[in-house]
């Protein structure tokens, strides 16, 4: 597919997730989760501590701005510009969007070089790992990391997405052994992600096995791609978008499903996650990281202050739920798990 064409797709995303409210499935997986209110929570709100350290850098809270896009226009690069400057005002992580379009048009390329507006914070480079059959290698990976200045690569995991794309790279077959090359090779860490499907455990296990240590699980409940893709659709009558629309593993399953292989992953958890309190659920079932895509776009057309505004939004909720927890840091939190109660 040529760069004009990822470029194009690209943009339609955008739109299809500004027309079409229904992308945003709602569903809320977090709500069935009850934690456990303390009434004497023995803290002050104000000595509270949401910081956290992920891959060796200092977060304020484990928020990850999710990888959304990059390309050759003004609005994708607008986001990336906006999404790192108030990344780095906040000391929040972030990633970019897919790469696999600066290798095939030059002009894009300026998108994903963010480095600039956020020399300190932890930032990730991404591409798909489906491109590794064709004709990507550790060389491409490596060209991704260091036009983001990236603290690791995220390899996103979409086969839904491709499958119901018309123009999809559907080639799937012997993807794990290649990853597990790319990780080995490279020095920075990679991370596996889906990107609104989640992740099982037979594929947790085949990730250990081939040497990735993080897992962003990005589960069903969020955005949805296939949905997306239907809006794409060569011919009208086609719903295969549609019928899969809610397809996957919700998030909060996805984390217990992994949970027990913490000694050996480190987990990410994103799809679906909309406030502080999701977040806060998110760590207690074995996060490290938490990760928001769509709730940031709107924001991120707009100006940083517009992105900052969501994420103190988000940390003061998180905060506030550490409180009533009575948990006064991350780690009291990690180690609260008779809270959850359901
Ligand atoms: C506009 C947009 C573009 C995205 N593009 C990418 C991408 O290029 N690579 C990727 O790994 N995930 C991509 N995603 C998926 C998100 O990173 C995330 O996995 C997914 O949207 C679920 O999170 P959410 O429910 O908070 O949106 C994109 C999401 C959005 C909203």
């Amino acid at each position: 597919m040529s760069g004009d064409a990822v470029n194009r797709r690209k943009i339609q995303h955008i739109e299809i997730i500004q027309s079409d409210e229904g992308v945003e499935r709602r569903k809320n997986h977090f709500d069935q989760i009850q934690l456990t209110h303390r009434a004497l929570p023995e803290l002050d709100l104000a000595e509270v501590d949401p910081s956290c350290t992920f891959m060796g850098k200092k977060l304020d809270f484990p928020l990850l701005i999710s990888s959304m896009t990059g390309g050759e226009h003004t609005l994708v690069k607008t986001i990336n510009r906006n999404l790192a400057l108030a990344a780095e005002a906040t000391q929040v992580a972030m990633g970019v969007g897919s790469q696999r379009v600066m290798f095939t048009n030059q002009e894009a390329r300026d998108s994903f070089a963010i480095r600039p507006h956020a020399p300190t914070t932890l930032l990730f480079s991404n591409l798909g790992a489906v491109q590794l059959n064709y004709g990507f290698g550790v060389d491409h990976c490596q060209e991704a990391i260091d036009v983001v200045g990236a603290d690791g690569l995220y390899l996103h995991l979409n086969p839904l997405q491709e499958a119901v794309q018309p123009e999809g790279d559907t080639n799937f077959s012997g993807l794990a052994e290649k990853i597990g090359a790319i990780a080995q090779t490279l020095e920075q860490p990679v991370v596996l992600k889906e990107v609104g499907s989640g992740f099982s455990e037979v594929d947790a296990h085949r990730a250990i096995d081939i040497g990735v240590k993080f897992i962003d699980v990005a589960g069903a409940g969020g955005t949805s791609w296939s949905r997306i893709e239907h809006h794409r659709q060569a011919t009208a009558s086609d719903d295969i978008g549609l019928v899969y629309q809610d397809w996957g593993i919700p998030t909060p399953q996805a984390l217990r499903q992994l949970a027990p292989y913490r000694n050996q992953l480190t987990l990410i958890a994103s799809g679906g996650l909309r406030s502080g309190l999701d977040m806060l659920k998110s760590i207690l079932l074995g996060a490290e990281l938490c990760g928001l895509a769509a709730p940031f776009l709107q924001p991120a057309m707009e100006s940083p202050e517009a992105v900052i505004r969501v994420i103190e939004r988000l940390r003061r909720e998180f905060q506030t739920g550490l409180f009533l927890l009575g948990c006064k840091n991350l780690r009291m939190l990690k180690e609260a798990t008779d809270l959850i109660r359901t």
